[in-house]
């Protein structure tokens, strides 16, 4: 048995298409943007969904599920845009079993080429008794009628059995039998509220492969929550049982604790490819960055130790760890990091590097800037490289995912300025160019440089909002570093979130708060929510 990643295993190839008749192939189903975006506090806008189902494209995942289409307007044109613009994965849209929801999703994601209508029901008797007051048969009839409109809409069908762990396992298997009639073509069986436990959840796949033998000719799938730490080893629980798609989320994200994160998955199969037999589909190359790219749209930070992805995941503190490494990087390292895409640092710019070198950069790291875009991104290059000696290619992903997105429609900072010592309290002007084009400026003097920054914007935009989250962190090592600030505000009950990158933290951190409080105010002034269903 090989200790170490099976580096030119098959999770290296680029574009292969879902084999679903190679049994050793498991299909990555994300759910960032779904089950993902419903973490409390995460609001992601149109453009940084698409920008996320993008690289999601990159990263070779096979389904995208987009978003939940009835439960608002913003939802419904997410879930379109990424169904016409995505090109690659399955792109998947979520519904109860009403008409209503079931038409929704297939009108959000019917123009993409590869549309797919995913509806769950509750099988569990606590979920129908209590949540959804009603019976065990009227579920199955519900199931029956969902799955056959689904599939007069497209062959691509997926059921899932809400809180499948916790249900009679008879009972379940008469309603995915249902479900299978009615022409599904994918079962996903989930622990929805993360109680299962690895044996469990095997021998309820087990017994449901005895139970439905038509089983065997679709694709079994797992969803599973980490409210007690197991969604990862529950999945693979379900994957060696037979199930051949992981439904999963960058950085674990997702409801309460979070679903099973998708490195995590990707890297154990490939890592223990030798001793599994089962290979994906994703570019583990892409890992990283898409892990940076969800933490800074999501406002999520990563924990330092997160396995994969965290900052100290490849990192070796002890001298008899790094003596070791030193001798033969594999006496500790499982893993290479350049093989989840760490340390690719190699683009490097300076203060000479013209406008040419910069695009042809951001064209070698997947960014396709032109025009105006392109005029930014370089404007902002220079005051960077002014500032800082190399400019990496982790500064230019941190600088153009957070700062030459698609402007967000509201409020923009024009300048500011802080008089800030220890024998006084700091006091700060700024400039802001408000919705309609005006300008206003506003003065504060507040606990910090940083506090009277933001009151002053909120003087400036005559806007009350209440700073909620803040983090800081160094995009690269050393002391020039950027800085990048993440901050999340809230407007009546509503919540933004923004992010900054500058060589000055203050610079950083009053952008990040006008773009927060651009989108809070943007939130607010939408219209047509209907609520999400309390229990998913
Ligand atoms: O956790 C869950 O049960 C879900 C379903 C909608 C699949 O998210
Ligand atoms: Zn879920």
């Amino acid at each position: 048995m090989s200790q170490t990643d099976a580096s030119n295993g098959p999770t290296a190839a680029v574009g292969k298409t879902p084999q679903q008749d190679d049994a050793s192939r498991v299909l990555i189903f994300d759910t960032t943007l779904r089950d993902g975006e419903q973490s409390p506090g995460i609001s992601l806008n149109r453009h940084e969904k698409l920008e996320i189902a993008h690289q999601l494209a990159r990263l070779g995942v096979d389904v995208i599920e987009a978003g939940f289409p009835i439960t608002s307007p913003g939802d419904f044109e997410s879930v379109q845009a990424i169904a016409r613009e995505v090109e690659g994965p399955v792109i998947c849209g979520l519904a109860r079993t009403s008409k209503q929801d079931i038409e929704a999703a297939w009108n959000a994601v019917r123009d993409s080429e590869r549309p797919r209508i995913h509806t769950f029901i509750a099988t569990s008797d606590i979920h129908i008794e209590r949540k959804l007051q009603t019976t065990r048969e009227d579920v199955k009839g519900q199931v029956r009628a969902a799955v056959a409109q689904a599939r007069g809409y497209t062959e691509d069908v997926e059921f899932s059995p809400e809180d499948g762990s916790r249900s009679d396992v008879q009972y379940m298997a008469e309603v995915i039998q249902i479900a299978l009639d009615e022409g599904a073509s994918t079962i996903n069986v989930p622990d929805t509220v993360g109680y299962t436990m690895p044996r469990e959840y095997m021998a309820m796949f087990e017994e449901l492969y005895r139970l439905i033998p038509a089983l065997h000719d679709v694709v079994v799938s797992v969803h599973c929550h980490d409210d007690l730490g197991l969604a990862v080893a529950n999945s693979l629980a379900g994957v060696e049982a037979g199930a051949r798609q992981v439904e999963c989320a960058i950085n674990g994200i997702g409801e309460r604790a979070g679903n099973a994160s998708l490195e995590e998955i990707a890297m154990l199969l490939h890592t223990r490819q030798p001793s599994l037999g089962l290979w994906t589909g994703i570019v583990t190359t892409e890992i990283a960055r898409t892990s940076r790219l969800v933490s800074r749209l999501t406002g999520y930070q990563v924990q330092p130790n997160k396995a994969i992805v965290g900052r100290n995941a490849f990192a070796h503190e002890a001298g008899i760890h790094q003596d070791g490494v030193l001798k033969e990087r594999t006496t500790y390292e499982i893993m290479d990091a350049t093989t989840v895409g760490l340390r690719s640092n190699s683009i490097v710019l300076g203060k000479h590097s013209g406008r040419h070198a910069l695009s042809e950069a951001l064209r070698e790291m997947g960014f396709e800037l032109d025009g105006q875009a392109l005029n930014t991104a370089f404007k902002r290059f220079k005051e960077i490289a002014d500032r800082k000696k190399q400019v990496t290619a982790m500064d230019l992903e941190a600088l153009v995912t957070d700062e030459l997105r698609e402007e967000i429609p509201g409020y923009a900072l024009d300048w500011f300025e802080v008089d800030a010592s220890s024998l006084r309290p700091p006091h700060a002007r700024v400039s802001v160019t408000l919705p309609d084009g005006g300008t206003a400026t506003g003065s504060f003097t507040g606990d910090g440089p940083i506090d009277a920054v933001f009151q002053a914007i909120n003087v400036a935009s005559g806007v009350a909002a209440k700073l909620s989250e803040f983090t800081i962190s160094a995009v690269t090592e050393g002391q020039d570093a950027l800085g990048e600030v993440s901050i999340v505000v809230e407007i009546g009950g509503l919540t933004g979130a923004g992010q900054g990158v500058s060589t000055d933290i203050i610079d950083a951190a009053a952008r990040a708060y006008v773009r927060a409080l651009s989108v809070a105010v943007a939130r607010s002034h939408a219209d047509g929510a209907i609520g999400l269903p309390e229990t998913i």
